[in-house]
């Protein structure tokens, strides 16, 4: 449960996308959060507040003179105790209203009013012709410089037809978005590379040699980056993961291509986190055809070595412009002994141990962080919750290097 004891105040104005604020509410109040929600006259035109309230288990306020606040001051009181104002979906009208500070429903008003220090997310939802309209994106720009933070919107299929920017992010997006308003932006302005997952490297067109590793540590250290602001590229073998939001992701098979895409991507990275379980040997002549089965023969498969691509990244760390590099080490025993070994073997400052059979598939996992100090334990946890320790670990170890400076 990532929002947990979290207040939220989910407004929403007038928008055939107020359908996906219903799965919205559901997802913040399953992760814990308490959602007071509030819609404008609008908004009761695409779905009921009886739906939102079914959904929030809390009455719905819609109105500016509503009598069961004892002040009479919904506007005041709905903000006071909140930890995040989402509007979603949020109109061109709307972020019309919230540009120039309007007053004049419930909504409008209480976000005027807002404590300072709430944060106020907005997730636009209209037409293609409507974002990209002057107006539209005169007052968007206005909402950023105010510090409003505009999540989305998406390109796509809309409700009228027509097709383009405009469309809500999906509830799945628009939740990852607001749990990471919560995280300290301790990457912000940064970087970062990271490769994940298994590689496939072919014997013949049907079949391959690969490994156990689900992806779903990169993927979460790539989430967590994210998180804290940074701009990410996720390098991925094959998995059955979902791409998190707003990460750059670039799909290979091998080794090889696995390099070819680190070696394009990197310049200009402040960090590269090899979290990928990269295949270091691959089939040497690969058949172009399905290798048949023969009389009583098996095939001979012979194996050339991989680039090392940590390796070869860290090897450049003599240049300027290089990045920090972080390595993973999964090991099936003496962890402590091999994991300080291989960190001085890869000439990278941070290596992260895991105990493979441990790690490959599951949710939790204990780490432990060798670095030129020694080794730190970071006890078992599930995967986000040790990404996110990972990468305030190596904020502040970035703060010393070169780079950085
Ligand atoms: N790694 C890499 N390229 C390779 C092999 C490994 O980038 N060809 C990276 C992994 O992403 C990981 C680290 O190196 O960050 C350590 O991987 P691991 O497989 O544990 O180590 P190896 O160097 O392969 O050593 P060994 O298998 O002998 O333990």
């Amino acid at each position: 449960m990532e929002l947990t004891g979290k207040k939220i105040v989910l407004g929403l104005s007038g928008g055939v996308a107020c359908y996906k604020a219903a799965e919205l509410c559901r997802g913040l109040t399953k992760e814990g959060a308490s959602v007071q929600v509030v819609m404008t006259d609008a908004a009761t035109h695409f779905i009921t507040p009886v739906t939102m309230q079914a959904l929030s288990g809390k009455s719905v306020f819609t109105d500016q003179w509503d009598p069961r606040v004892p002040n009479n001051m919904a506007h005041i009181d709905v903000t006071r105790d909140a930890d995040a104002i989402v509007i979603a979906p949020c109109s061109a009208d709307f972020i019309r209203k919230l540009a120039h500070g309007a007053c004049d429903d419930l909504l409008s008003t209480l976000c005027v009013a807002r404590p300072r220090h709430v944060p106020l997310l907005a997730a636009p939802a209209m037409n293609v012709e409507m974002w990209t309209n002057p107006a539209t994106q005169r007052n968007v720009q206005q909402l950023r410089e105010d510090g409003i933070h505009i999540l989305g919107p998406a390109a796509g299929a809309q409700a009228c037809g027509e097709v383009g920017m405009g469309r809500m992010l999906e509830p799945a997006d628009m939740l990852e978005e607001i749990v990471a308003a919560f995280q300290p932006k301790v990457m912000a302005g940064k970087r970062i590379l990271i490769t994940a997952g298994p590689t496939f490297e072919p014997i013949d067109p049907v079949r391959g040699i690969t490994n156990l590793s689900s992806g779903k540590m990169g993927y979460a250290v790539a989430r967590a980056a994210r998180e804290a602001g940074a701009e990410v590229t996720l390098i991925s073998g094959p998995t059955a993961l979902a791409t998190p939001h707003g990460v750059h992701r670039v799909d290979v098979q091998t080794a090889q291509q696995m390099m070819d895409a680190v070696n394009q991507a990197i310049t200009g990275q402040h960090v590269f986190i090899a979290v990928a379980a990269v295949a270091d040997w691959r089939v040497a002549n690969p058949s172009t055809q399905k290798v048949k089965k023969t009389e009583g023969g098996t095939p001979h498969i012979a194996f050339e070595q991989n680039p090392d691509i940590l390796a070869t990244i860290a090897a450049r760390t003599t240049l300027a412009g290089h990045p920090y590099c972080v390595g993973f080490a999964a090991e099936s025993e003496n962890l402590l002994e091999y994991g300080a070994a291989k960190r001085e073997r890869k000439g990278i400052p941070l290596l992260v141990g895991n105990i493979g059979h441990h790690t490959f598939g599951q949710d939790d996992n204990t780490i432990v962080l060798f670095d030129e100090q020694g080794h730190t334990i970071l006890p078992r946890a599930d995967k986000l919750t040790l990404a996110r320790q990972l990468i305030s670990e190596i904020s502040k170890r970035i703060n010393k290097h070169s780079l950085f400076q």
